[in-house]
């Protein structure tokens, strides 16, 4: 069975609590939960969060050799990461970078990823959905 990484980075954590007229009431738990669900007896997930960039970087280089594909949020760390960037290429395994709004509606400095021209595809603007497509997305590409 395929293993995907799913990893989330700063203030995600506050999911639910956090800014809920971007966000929404659904919680990181919640989003677990979803993914497990859909996705049992097609995929493993393993999912993480962290504040820290460093961490980030620790968690993604903990992954080489260990799964088929990564799904992405890096929160804020996407508009300014090059050691999230450098750690993912590093591993050299096919992510997707999802966000639950849709960043280019957004302020502008929210518009720039470190992470999009490396990525296999990018989605945003779905809330919570966005990481199953981004799942779903990632499984149809490792079976070509
Ligand atoms: C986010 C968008 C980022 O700009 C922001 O810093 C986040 C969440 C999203 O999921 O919409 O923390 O990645």
């Amino acid at each position: 069975m395929k293993k995907i990484a799913v990893i989330n980075g700063p203030n995600l954590n506050l999911l639910g609590q956090r800014e809920i007229g971007i966000y929404g009431q659904v919680s990181l738990e919640d989003i677990r939960r979803g993914l497990e669900e859909n996705f049992r007896g097609r995929c493993e997930i393993l999912f993480s969060q962290s504040n820290g960039e460093g961490e980030l970087v620790e968690r993604i280089q903990q992954l080489l050799g260990r799964v088929d594909g990564i799904v992405i949020n890096a929160g804020a760390y996407t508009h300014t990461s090059v050691a999230i960037r450098d750690a993912l290429l590093a591993v050299d395994l096919p992510f997707v970078e999802v966000h639950l709004s849709n960043i280019f509606a957004r302020e502008e400095f929210r518009h720039r990823s470190t992470l999009a021209d490396r990525a296999k595809g990018v989605i945003c603007g779905f809330g919570p959905a966005g990481y199953r497509m981004a799942v779903e997305g990632l499984l149809g590409m490792l079976a070509d």
